[in-house]
């Protein structure tokens, strides 16, 4: 038996690309999937029925599902997405967190409108949804968190501030979360996906036919990853890649400090610049941190 069977699975955004893989390699496995999608354009304006086809494909090969067409941006909308997985199946176990948009512009022409709506979406939205989730999955002792990051934020991209600064804040995020949650079963962590969508088509020069998928960049060779971090012994913490067949983690390094003792000056770390900037001796994490979240591990909320 599928251990993904009577799962209780909401997902942001399932009613395309990404989501909608995730929602029906699911509801495959016998999960009970809230199909969440607002059904706007890539750009995030207008409204539309994509959930309910998504439910209906789900329905229809004898899986589980049902819809929501709240927005994430909208803190009381972002609630009742996570109210109408309690209202039809009871509780929630997996969340996640995957709808997006794109307003990609260089910062210089970037309107803020288009800095808060990427940032609404994308990072107050995951925070939104996560935030009704989290006392469900506290009390129950149990829990599986997503939160859907981009190669734009841990790398950076021209022309995606807003969105580069929305998926960094992922990682933040789930570094908190992954320690807050440790003691109550919750793993939390970050897919960094890549793969053809619609998404993706509103990037110039990017463009893909997506009625003539390439084979090796269909979302599908995603999912594997959500479900992994979503599995009873999946990690927690970790930051997954995933796209095109290859798979990998991130993490953030630290080189050796540097140590003055009670006084230094400008000039005294100038003439040690390159050893500042040397990352060949790095190691993953930061030391003093590694030490506080060994602690946390036995913390309580
Ligand atoms: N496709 C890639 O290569 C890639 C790379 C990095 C990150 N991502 C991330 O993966 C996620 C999924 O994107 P995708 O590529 O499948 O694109 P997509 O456009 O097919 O899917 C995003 C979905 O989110 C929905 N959505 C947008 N705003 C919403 C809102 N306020 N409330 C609810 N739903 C909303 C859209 O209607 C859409 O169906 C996004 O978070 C995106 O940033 C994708």
């Amino acid at each position: 038996m599928s251990e993904f069977k009577d799962k209780v699975v909401v997902i942001t955004g399932a009613g395309g690309g990404l989501g909608k893989s995730h929602a029906l390699e699911f509801a495959l496995r016998g999960a009970k999937v809230v199909v969440n999608d607002l059904g706007g354009s890539g750009d995030g304006v207008g409204a539309s029925d994509m959930a309910d086809e998504v439910v209906n494909e789900i329905k229809e090969k004898g899986g589980i599902a049902i819809a929501s067409k709240a927005s994430v941006s909208d803190p009381a909308g972002a609630k009742s997405i996570i109210d109408d997985a309690v209202a039809e199946f009871g509780t929630v176990d997996i969340l996640v967190n995957n709808a997006g948009i794109l307003r990609d512009k260089t910062f210089k022409k970037m309107p803020l409108e288009d800095w808060d709506i990427v940032m609404d979406v994308h990072l107050n939205g995951t925070a939104y949804v996560t935030h009704a989730a989290w006392p469900i999955m506290y009390e129950k002792n149990y829990g599986r968190i997503v939160l859907t990051s981009s190669t734009s934020g841990i790398y950076g991209n021209f022309g995606q501030s807003n969105y580069g600064a929305a998926k960094m804040g992922m990682l933040g995020l789930m570094n908190v979360l992954a320690m807050e949650g440790r003691s109550k079963n919750i793993n939390v962590n970050v897919l960094s996906p890549a793969a053809a969508t619609r998404l993706i088509n509103t990037i110039p020069g990017r463009e893909v036919d997506l009625d003539n998928p390439d084979p090796m960049s269909h979302p599908k060779l995603v999912t594997p990853a959500v479900l992994l971090m979503c599995s009873e012994d999946g990690p927690t913490g970790k930051v997954i890649q995933a796209g095109n067949g290859r798979f990998s983690t991130a993490a953030v390094f630290n080189n050796v400090d540097l140590e003055f003792g009670g006084d230094v000056t400008y000039e005294e770390l100038l003439a040690k610049k390159d050893q500042l900037l040397d990352m060949s001796e790095a190691t993953e994490g930061w030391t003093w941190r590694t030490e506080m979240m060994k602690k946390a591990a036995e913390k309580k909320d």
